[in-house]
């Protein structure tokens, strides 16, 4: 059976439930890129709370939108009001966290989105799960690098400051551990670089794999 390989996306794992039979998609992933005309693929931007992950993601995805071009931010503040509502900052949360985004950006992946994650995903396995589930290629890794010291300065939500006086239990950087990317596709310098920067760096990416139509000169 072709399980939707046609559209490029979805390769087919056991349900646990039984009596689940994967039903194929009447539009391809194709079809809907051709209507589009740009294609679609997973940013996972990823780095620690308060390095710039979702002003960066939205700041793309602002770009995007004034191209024509679908883009969605999936962020992990909002995320985590309703999908995630009912896991917290352990380890074990965090892997569920993120395999359920890992899980809907590939939904939205066929849907021919331009995908942009920004959650702070500290473990490298976890975001290598993520990556698995879409066809190599599809799935850029975006490093946010800012040092601790500076998102502490930055504190945009006081997190850092109630962590250190103890409100707050695995707090990621202080007392809960972040792997920065073994070899992510892109690292935006987001501690030390403008805003702009690091957008025009994204989009140059998905100009150069051809995701999206250069900019008419
Ligand atoms: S993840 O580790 O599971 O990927 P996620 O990105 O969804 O985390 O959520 C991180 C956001 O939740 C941070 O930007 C911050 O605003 C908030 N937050 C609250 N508690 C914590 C914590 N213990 N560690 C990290 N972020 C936290």
């Amino acid at each position: 059976m072709d399980n939707g390989t046609q559209a490029g996306v979805f390769s087919v794992t056991t349900p646990t439930t039984t009596n689940i039979v994967w039903h194929q998609a009447g539009v391809s992933r194709q079809e809907r890129a051709a209507l589009r005309g740009h294609g679609s693929a997973v940013l996972w931007f990823t780095g620690l709370s308060g390095s710039g992950k979702s002003t960066m993601a939205n700041g793309v995805n602002g770009e995007l939108h004034r191209r024509g071009i679908a883009g969605y931010v999936l962020d992990g503040d909002n995320v985590r009001h309703g999908l995630c509502n009912d896991l917290g900052f352990t380890d074990a949360d965090r892997i569920e966290n993120i395999r359920r985004i890992g899980e809907l950006a590939k939904l939205f992946l066929d849907a021919g989105v331009i995908t942009l994650t920004a959650f702070v995903s500290p473990f490298q396995a976890d975001r290598d799960r993520a990556r698995a589930l879409v066809p190599s290629g599809d799935f850029l890794e975006i490093y946010c690098a800012a040092d601790l010291t500076t998102c502490e300065r930055r504190d945009p939500k006081g997190l850092y400051a109630k962590a250190r006086a103890g409100e707050i239990k695995h707090f990621t950087g202080l007392d809960s551990p972040y792997e920065p990317p073994q070899s992510p596709e892109l690292v935006i310098r987001t501690g030390d670089r403008s805003l702009e920067a690091g957008i025009d760096q994204v989009l140059s990416a998905l100009e150069q794999r051809q995701l999206i139509p250069p900019l008419a000169a």
